[in-house]
């Protein structure tokens, strides 16, 4: 690697995780993490970290050739509950965010960009099982129309300035060492932490609402290994599907109970359960196989067995 890397929003639940595991890999000081707000302490201590807005363009120039920055992760971004709530400041944060980096590698400031989208940019149209590369995309939410509008600007930087962007539908994210950031599918990873305090949880989603999940090792495992890929093998700049698992409430509390036989769920659905409708259940991943021979590892017991043997003890 040529020069440094940069991870914006590295406070988040990916973040965190996304952070640690690139300064394993390429060295503690060539991964500069950066964020609105002071990360935890493994982070902060574990290497460089900047202060910064991703919508301060002067500053991101700044930090760039500060650190001679090639590589960027974007995760700032308002998740698809905290969007709703403020449709204007999300809309703003995570469409400026993206072109100021995609601008920045058309200028060649940067080489290469990871930029997040979501099994939100799918909606009610949109096949429910198994739900293809190319389908309708029709979402109808914030986060979702953002994250749409993403992955075209990210495919136009490609085909009319050949800016090297990728990028990965993530579906909902389950992992231990981080707490999720205010999107619809945060139940999952609030599930364990409630079933080991309180041996009680209370589910905002009703009990058969399925949706597309993946533990976060897998995730963190496809970014890198998307960004590693060479750029022949990268056939789709928009963004790819990928998938993990797919579980509901129930199930995922019955996983749950067969470990801590006196855990109980109840059911008090919120404004959460609209957008969870208008996702698919599952994701078809054929492409990303295809492409980058991407493959999940976790399926639901492996997941709920590593969450409840890293949180019971952390
Ligand atoms: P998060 O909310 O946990 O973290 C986002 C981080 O961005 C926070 O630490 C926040 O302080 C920071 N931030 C906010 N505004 C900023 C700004 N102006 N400049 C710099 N930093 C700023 O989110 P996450 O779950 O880690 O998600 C990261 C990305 O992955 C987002 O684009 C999200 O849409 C996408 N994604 C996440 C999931 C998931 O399940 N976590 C699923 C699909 C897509
Ligand atoms: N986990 C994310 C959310 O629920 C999906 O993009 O917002």
């Amino acid at each position: 690697m040529s020069g440094k890397i940069l991870v914006v929003g590295a406070a988040g639940q990916i973040g965190t995780e996304l952070v640690l595991k690139l300064r394993d890999q390429y060295g503690d000081n060539n991964v500069v993490a950066s964020d609105i707000k002071t990360p935890g302490y493994e982070v902060f201590e574990g290497g460089p970290y900047e202060i910064l807005d991703i919508l301060d363009l002067k500053r991101l120039n700044h930090i760039v050739s500060k650190h001679n920055i090639t590589q960027v992760y974007l995760l700032a971004a308002l998740l698809s509950s905290t969007a709703e709530q403020n449709p204007g400041f999300a809309w703003n944060l995570n469409m400026n965010g993206l072109l100021n980096l995609l601008n920045m590698a058309r200028k060649n400031k940067i080489e290469k960009i990871f930029w997040p989208s979501s099994i939100a940019v799918f909606g009610p149209n949109s096949p429910k099982e198994m739900c293809p590369q190319y389908t309708i995309t029709e979402p109808n939410t914030v986060y979702g129309i953002s994250k749409l509008a993403g992955e075209r600007w990210c495919e136009y930087f490609f085909e009319k300035s050949d800016v090297d962007v990728r990028s990965i539908r993530y579906p909902g994210l389950i992992g231990w060492k981080s707490q999720p950031g205010g999107g619809t599918t945060d139940y999952a990873v609030h599930i364990f932490h409630k079933a080991l305090k309180d041996r009680h949880y209370t589910c905002y989603l009703k009990e058969d609402s399925f949706l597309p999940m993946m533990y976060m090792d897998d995730a963190i495992r496809a970014t890198i290994e998307l960004m590693e890929a060479p750029k022949e093998q990268i056939k789709i700049r928009s963004s790819y599907n990928i998938a993990g698992m797919s579980f509901s409430p129930k199930e995922i509390a019955s996983e749950i109970k067969k470990r801590i036989a006196d855990f109980k769920i109840s059911f008090d659905p919120d404004h959460r359960q609209s957008i969870a409708d208008s996702w698919p259940s599952s994701i078809d991943d054929s492409l990303a196989r295809q492409h980058w021979l991407w493959e999940a590892h976790y399926d639901l017991p492996k997941m709920v067995d590593v969450m409840l043997k890293n949180l019971q003890f952390n």
